[in-house]
């Protein structure tokens, strides 16, 4: 497990495309943040995410060196900036719903700070199960972050994570039915998951380490647990009692 007082850890990024007022005011803006960005100088988004925890729980290499990133369901793309900060010679950050749903200003949020950071990460919109080696790429690093519970059939998501893959795959999910050990997975009906009508499953570990196999990874290999029994506490419960449910992070390899 890993401990959330080792998530000290701060991320933060350096702002040269942007006036850091003018980048305040534009973060004021815009109506809904999900990432929490940490830029230097103190300046913060008011995201509900916890950023720089799950950063720290992904355990990603320090840098990247030369390595090109996908990053599927990036969102507002913290994660694609943080990998093009590590070094990645390209970063291409992938979404659909969040950034093309009514109402949602994700892909706005991204740009602007692709443009406070001076960033060359990518757009790509595409959805997952349209995700095609030959249209979109393939990529020594795929970070497929909080997305497999979002699929209506994991299997395909993650036959399409493994299609876009040439090297390792990092997958963060929401896990549930930790106290079974045979492979199996919760199904929420529509809206049971912290009201979202688009989270499907809830897979333990051995079902989702089988998944990887069958999918065509050699190898996965699970990194560890973080933000425990969230099932609990998006229903509104107090954490504690036995661990049913946590948030998972596995480095999966071609
Ligand atoms: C819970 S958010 C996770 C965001 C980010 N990866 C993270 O871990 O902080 C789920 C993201 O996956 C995206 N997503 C879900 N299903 C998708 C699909 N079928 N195709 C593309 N993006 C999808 C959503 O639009 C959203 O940006």
């Amino acid at each position: 497990m890993i401990s959330l007082a080792q998530n000290e850890a701060r991320y933060a990024l350096p702002t040269p495309g942007m006036d850091v007022e003018e980048l305040r005011s534009a973060i004021a803006a815009s109506p809904f943040w999900f990432h929490r960005f940490d830029f230097a100088g103190g300046l913060t988004t008011p995201g509900a995410d916890v950023s720089a925890v799950k950063l720290h729980a992904l355990r990603l290499p320090e840098r990247l060196d030369g390595l090109s990133v996908i990053d599927i369901g990036a969102f507002d793309g913290y994660f694609s900036f943080q990998a093009e900060a590590r070094g990645a010679r390209s970063v291409v950050a992938s979404d659909w719903y969040a950034w093309h749903l009514p109402g949602h200003c994700a892909l706005e949020n991204f740009r602007l700070v692709k443009t406070a950071l001076g960033s060359n990460v990518e757009e790509q919109h595409a959805d997952v199960p349209s995700l095609d080696p030959e249209r979109h790429g393939t990529y020594d690093i795929a970070l497929f972050l909080g997305v497999l519970y979002h699929a209506p059939d994991m299997v395909d998501y993650l036959r399409k994570l493994r299609s876009v893959t040439k090297g390792m795959a990092v997958i963060e999910s929401l896990v549930d039915m930790l106290d079974v050990d045979e492979p199996c997975a919760a199904y929420y009906p529509a809206g049971l998951l912290n009201g979202d009508q688009s989270n499907w499953w809830g897979p333990n570990l051995a079902c989702v380490e089988d998944m990887l196999r069958r999918v065509g990874f050699a190898q996965a290999q699970f990194i560890g647990l973080w933000d425990v029994n969230q099932r609990d506490v998006l229903a509104g419960k107090p954490p504690g009692g036995k661990l049913k449910t946590a948030r998972a992070v596995w480095h999966a390899y071609v």
